[in-house]
């Protein structure tokens, strides 16, 4: 298999449909389409979960212009539901996507814990209805978004694709696997082919403003105090924005080969939230003021991805180290402030 950066990948006239467009990781997504002379129709509902301007500004960063049902384009974007029937129905008639790369969620596992049937609704139903109009419209394949989180706390690392993921720790972790499983059913029964890719904490430019390392780069470099919860031991393997993008397309390349299949897209390099707290330190140049708190319910101890898989199957190779990651961070929220300052 070849290695991702090198892989020739052709898209064709049909656009691909990439549901979560306006968001953080579908934003990057669509863009590196669009760079390789794709076609992308993205789909977004503009959730409340975070600010609608920094999804619009995602959108805009990422060449999606806003657009109706039947717009033209290399990159438009529809404001619309995945949970809403007839209005995601539409997307899929009036673009006939030659396959979906399906990241829309509600994402986040500690405000999953406050509304279980929200999760549910968005992530379950709304999967359900991508991967039923994906097969109705005659859609080549489907890569979908699954999380590191559904291996709870397993007793061994790194953390390998055929460990035991029945005992998830949050609703939001439950839902993701509920998506895998779903995915194997509606492959069951259909054939169509359906990568689920469990992303290892995701991070870099555009990172949701709620995720703890935009959350410290912001307030360690305003003098604020930030939180910590638990004794800093815990540990996530941080992955770079870049190298999920890269895996993101070698699966959207392979699965047909495959059927059904999961991958984990990570770094395979744990970092401690200590070390992570120290990393920001140094990029942003000032010491930070911690309030230490109790571990969180739902929260995992530590993640660690095993990726021979995805090496050898989709040429995933993460290329970015924590503190360069970080540093490329750090510059763009810079940029960002600067662009938005009156
Ligand atoms: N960022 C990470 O570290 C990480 C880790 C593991 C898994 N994931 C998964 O990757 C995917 C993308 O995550 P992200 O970090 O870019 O999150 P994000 O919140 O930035 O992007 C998700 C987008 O989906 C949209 N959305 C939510 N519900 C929708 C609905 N019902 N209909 C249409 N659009 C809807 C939101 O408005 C948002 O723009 C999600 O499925 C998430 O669960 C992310």
């Amino acid at each position: 298999m070849a290695d991702q950066t090198t892989s020739k990948l052709v898209f064709g006239e049909r656009p691909i449909l990439v549901t979560g467009a306006a968001g953080f990781i579908g934003s990057h997504v669509s863009a590196a389409i669009m760079a390789r002379g794709g076609r992308v129709v993205g789909v977004d509902n503009f959730d409340l979960f975070y600010g609608r301007e920094i999804k619009s500004h995602n959108a805009r960063e990422a060449g999606l212009a806003h657009g109706t049902a039947s717009s033209r384009g290399a990159g438009v974007l529809v404001e619309c539901d995945i949970t809403d029937e007839a209005a995601i129905a539409r997307v899929f008639d009036e673009y006939k996507p030659q396959g979906v790369i399906h990241l829309a969620a509600k994402a986040g596992v500690r405000p999953s814990i406050a509304d279980p049937a929200g999760y549910m609704h968005a992530n379950v139903t709304g999967t359900a209805r991508v991967l039923q109009h994906a097969t109705r419209v005659g859609c080549s394949r489907v890569v979908m978004a699954s999380s590191s989180s559904v291996y709870g706390n397993p007793e061994h690392a790194p953390f390998h694709e055929d460990l035991d993921v029945s005992r998830p720790i949050s609703p939001y972790a439950a839902s993701k696997r509920a998506c895998e499983l779903l995915a194997s059913t509606h492959h069951h029964l259909t054939r169509l082919p359906i990568a689920s890719l469990r992303f290892f904490t995701v991070y870099g430019p555009r990172q949701r403003p709620d995720l703890a390392i935009s959350l410290f780069l912001s307030r360690i470099s305003k003098g604020e105090t930030i939180q910590m919860f638990g004794d800093g031991s815990t540990a996530r393997d941080y992955t770079f924005i870049d190298d999920i993008v890269g895996g993101v397309l070698g699966a959207y390349e392979a699965i047909p080969r495959f059927g059904e299949r999961v991958w984990n897209l990570g770094n395979n390099k744990p970092v401690a939230l200590r070390e992570m707290i120290t990393t920001i330190e140094r990029a942003v140049g000032r010491d930070a003021i911690v309030e230490r708190r109790p571990m969180q319910a739902g929260d995992v101890e530590r993640t660690c991805a095993d990726i021979s898989r995805a090496q050898r199957e989709i040429g995933y190779v993460p290329r970015t180290g924590f503190d360069d990651g970080v540093r490329k961070h750090w510059e763009w929220m810079k940029d960002r402030a600067n662009e938005t300052r009156p």
